[in-house]
């Protein structure tokens, strides 16, 4: 074993390609070699969307469904519920006293999300501790590794500078992990655009054939090629990305075809729709198994959420000793 990872995701709910290809995939290979955590972080969920709360329960189910039926593996990793394990948030208040206000202030992650949520005067306490939860996440397993996308690195340094801060403030308690960036290919929404459930953009890993179908017939192509008589440019074709990442055998063929005008767009679109489905088909046959045996996914949680405590309770207390606050009289 290499040493522990964790890493986690808020529920969204149903994951589509870029979930996949951005964690999951990479999560699903990283437990073979790593003690791997792997947590529902509802809580980060919350710090944005904190006013909707009632589909919470549903996204989380749906999401672990997803985690399952991709193959990530119970007996292997240990998969938590964020709020099941309270451990977090005494660790992240812990954090909070010893984080300068200013390295938060600077976190371009959140001014993106202040800027794209449009929150201005309406962001809240929660969302600019928001690294300072996730650094608790990651500390409080002595994670040695954190796998996430490039997006996240900003947080993944914040969390290595607090906890050389807790570390040389009062005694040599946390790991410093280090970022695992996860080797994604580039998967665009149907749009051309980052894929993102909030774009409507997305395709989902558990969407059936039909849908994959439509979806995929929706998409923009080089907008030169109207006639299958027209000289196509791959290059700038999204269908032609997704056959990279799908379809590599015939990519050549694919690539040549479409240059020299015989190979029309919607040919193309019909070929990529039939391989993606057959290549999600065992996913889906497995997330069928569990939709109809939801208990068996909150016992994962539950059992898993229980597991990870024992580390987290652990860690708290060395934690406590060394800021000396585990006085009992
Ligand atoms: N911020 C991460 C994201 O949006 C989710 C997350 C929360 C996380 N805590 C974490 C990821 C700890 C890795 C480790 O994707």
């Amino acid at each position: 074993m290499k040493g522990v990872i964790f890493s986690g995701m808020r529920p969204t709910g149903k994951l589509h390609l870029g979930n996949y290809f951005g964690a999951l995939d990479n999560w699903i290979k990283l437990q073979e070699e790593y003690r791997c955590f792997f947590g529902v972080v509802d809580w980060h969920a919350l710090t944005t969307g904190f006013e909707s709360t009632e589909m919470m329960k549903e996204n989380i189910i749906e999401m672990v469904i997803d985690w399952l039926s991709a193959g990530i593996d119970p007996e292997k990793s240990t998969l938590l519920i964020q709020s099941h394990v309270p451990e977090h948030a005494e660790l992240h208040l812990l954090l909070s006293m010893i984080t300068p206000l200013s390295w938060l202030e600077r976190n371009p992650v959140v001014k993106e999300q202040v800027r794209d949520l449009d929150l201005k005067e309406n962001m809240g306490y929660g969302l600019l501790g928001y690294p300072v939860l996730m650094a608790a996440d990651i500390l409080i397993y002595n994670a040695n590794a954190v796998p996430v996308g490039e997006d996240q690195s900003p947080h993944i340094e914040l969390t290595r500078e607090i906890g050389r801060r807790f570390n040389s403030l009062y005694h040599n308690v946390f790991v410093i992990p280090e970022l695992k960036l996860s080797p994604t290919p580039k998967i665009l929404g149907t749009d051309g655009r980052k894929m993102s459930k909030s774009l409507k953009n997305n395709i989902n890993i558990s969407d059936s054939p039909e849908i994959i179908k439509t979806k995929i017939m929706s998409m923009i192509t080089d907008p030169e090629k109207i006639r299958l008589t027209d000289k196509g440019h791959p290059e700038i074709c999204v269908v032609f990305d997704y056959h990279r990442i799908f379809n590599k055998k015939e990519l050549p063929k694919i690539e040549q075809k479409c240059r020299n005008a015989q190979l029309g767009c919607v040919a193309c679109k019909n070929h990529l729709a039939a391989i993606l489905s057959k290549s999600l088909q065992s996913f889906r046959e497995k997330r069928k198994y569990y939709e109809n045996n939801r208990q068996l996914v909150w016992d994962v949680l539950n059992k898993g959420s229980q597991e990870a405590r024992k580390v987290t309770q652990t860690t708290l207390v060395e934690v406590k000793k060394a800021m000396r606050i585990d006085y009992v009289q």
